[in-house]
């Protein structure tokens, strides 16, 4: 993975108390969709300890937007693929929070 082709990191907990062994699965859907949609060089995951909002897992958070969906499974991620990474509209019904950028 080249950094300079880097739109977005995700990140995920894979604390028990957030649901870490289904965290498994989601990656594995982003990863299917990302090449999927050919944009896998444009999108960096790693699995991480605490990130602070316990328990609302499998979850994810998208830099640079700060989005972080929550309670997520496998069959969440085509639409977060699709209409948020290629088409620019996070899906807002999955989304648990959004930090503030400014
Ligand atoms: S244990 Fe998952 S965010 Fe804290």
């Amino acid at each position: 993975m080249r950094l300079k082709q880097l739109k977005r990191h995700l990140f995920f907990c894979g604390s028990e108390h957030c649901n870490g062994q289904q965290v498994e699965e989601v990656m594995d859907a982003f990863k299917e969709q990302l090449v999927e949609h050919s944009i896998y060089k444009e999108v960096k995951l790693n699995k991480t300890s605490c990130l602070g909002l316990c328990g609302n897992g499998p979850f994810t958070l998208v830099y640079p937007e700060g989005i972080w969906y929550y309670n997520l499974t496998p069959e969440d991620v085509p639409r977060i693929v699709e209409e948020h990474f290629i088409d620019g509209e996070p899906v807002e019904e999955l989304i648990m929070l959004k930090l503030e950028n400014e």
